[in-house]
């Protein structure tokens, strides 16, 4: 008799017979003995086919099983120091599950990354993309860890949205039904600030959507947003919250997701200082000079242009500015008062100095820019009116979210972490489209 065994749980099994049920990604061998790579969505490990071991038939049936073809094995776990999860299976019975249709398109050798992203559909299948997915289940679950631990509850905004709040051209509309029209949401705040004031920390966690016509190796057209928001606070504590925050998760990845690391090749030590807390905090008038000083020194990262200009105060950062200034830290490096003017409408102003918002974005070292954005929020009902007067918003789309000064208002504030972006920093590669198991973008609607 033989038990049951995921691949995961193989190593708890040494010196027995166990049955997997699994897929083969590939094999290898000659002669008398066969190397077949297993998976199961579990993990991965090899079976050894000696044909002394076993019948003529399972070592012919061996020799002709085809790239993912589904299988049942039966095998003797065996320790082995070198191979990936500790262990190897010798295989003593083989049982095919179903024939293959044509040819697997993603064979062992190299393909594009288009090519790939075609077939993502199976290519989810292959290591790469195991180890990073595993690694966003972690990130998910340590951010309801994480909130539950501080008292916040899940608080979920709606899809379909009357406001714009993060700027008007990056709107999705919704015709409803040719008499009125919707936006797909580009952000959960403003909900999430009606939630707060209900239950006093919330955060809501589900999907944005932003018509960015940008091709960059940051932005999607659909990613997933963490946003908490929290009544009463304040500019300081927010980002004290999003220091706590961020490194709590990258602990959590350290800790379980040592071998998806692994398989992705991340050099660990650039984790080290995210995982420890200390994030300095450095105003956007401050952070210029870092820039400047960086351009007149010509000490600039590999991925920045060599013509790369200085930023006036008022403009906004450009994605070569935050690479510099991410490479000028060795872990997230927190950017705060920008100027109110290039920031959305419900920021609440520096009372010290009403140019600037008390606001702040979270810059992930290594090049990957923008992990964070959040601020205080206007609490003062005149104020936030006449904010959306000047910005000519329309103000009917925005009773309700005045009306949320008009009774018990506070100050507050709160922040959103795109998750992607946290993703492809934590795991090191080099576009956000690996970080979400199906990718929208500009050019890619499919698979
Ligand atoms: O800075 P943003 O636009 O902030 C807001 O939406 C606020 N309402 C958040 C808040 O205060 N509650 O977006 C927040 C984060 C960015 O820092 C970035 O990590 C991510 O969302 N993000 C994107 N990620 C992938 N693709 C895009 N197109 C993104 N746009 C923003
Ligand atoms: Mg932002």
């Amino acid at each position: 008799m033989s038990v049951h065994s995921s691949i995961h749980d193989l190593a708890q099994h040494v010196g027995q017979t166990v049955t997997v049920h699994a897929w083969l990604q590939d094999k290898s061998g000659k002669g008398k003995i066969q190397f077949l790579k297993l998976r199961d969505g579990s993990g991965f490990v090899q079976a050894t086919v000696f044909k002394t071991d076993v019948s003529e038939e399972v070592f012919e049936q061996a020799k002709r099983l085809t790239q993912e073809q589904a299988v049942t094995v039966t095998g003797e776990v065996r320790a082995d120091e070198r191979a990936p999860g500790g262990v190897e299976l010798s295989l003593r019975a083989l049982t095919v599950i179903s024939e293959n249709h044509g040819e697997y398109p993603i064979t062992p050798k190299e393909h594009g990354i288009e090519f790939l992203m075609d077939h993502r559909h199976v290519w989810l299948r292959h290591r790469r993309p195991w180890a990073i997915m595993r690694v966003r289940d972690s990130v998910q679950r340590a951010v309801v860890d994480f909130f539950h631990g501080e008292g916040f509850i899940r608080f979920d905004a709606p899809f379909f949205t009357p406001n714009a709040a993060e700027g008007t051209t990056e709107l999705f509309e919704i015709d409803l039904f040719g008499e009125d029209k919707a936006y797909l949401s580009q952000t959960g705040q403003l909900h999430a600030e009606a939630g707060a004031f209900a239950f006093g920390k919330v955060y809501t966690f589900g999907p944005t959507f932003r018509a960015e016509k940008s091709k960059t190796r940051r932005h999607l057209l659909e990613f997933w947003m963490i946003e908490p928001e929290v009544v009463p606070s304040n500019h300081t504590e927010n980002m004290a919250l999003q220091e706590r925050f961020v490194s709590f998760l990258v602990r959590r990845v350290l800790d379980e997701c040592q071998e998806e690391l692994k398989i992705l090749g991340r050099d660990q030590s650039k984790l080290a200082g995210a995982a420890e807390g200390n994030y300095p905090r450095v105003t956007y008038t401050d952070a210029l000079d870092i820039i400047r000083q960086h351009i007149e020194d010509r000490d600039l990262p590999a991925n920045v242009q060599e013509d790369v200009q200085p930023v006036e105060w008022g403009d906004d950062l450009g994605a070569p500015h935050e690479t510099i200034l991410g490479h000028h830290f060795d872990r997230p490096v927190i950017i705060e008062r920008y100027p109110a003017a290039i920031k959305a409408f419900y920021m609440q102003p520096d009372p010290q100095d009403p140019r600037v918002a008390l606001c702040d974005d979270m810059i992930a070292p290594e090049g990957y820019g923008e992990i964070i954005g959040g601020s205080e929020r206007i609490h003062d009902y005149d104020l936030l009116k006449s904010r959306i007067e000047h910005e000519g918003l329309p103000l009917d789309a925005f009773e309700w979210y005045l009306d949320l000064r008009k009774t018990g208002s506070m100050p507050h504030a709160g922040f959103g972490m795109g998750l992607e972006r946290v993703i492809a920093w934590i795991t090191g590669i080099d576009h956000i489209r690996e970080a979400i198991p199906f990718p929208r973008m500009l050019t890619r609607m499919r698979p």
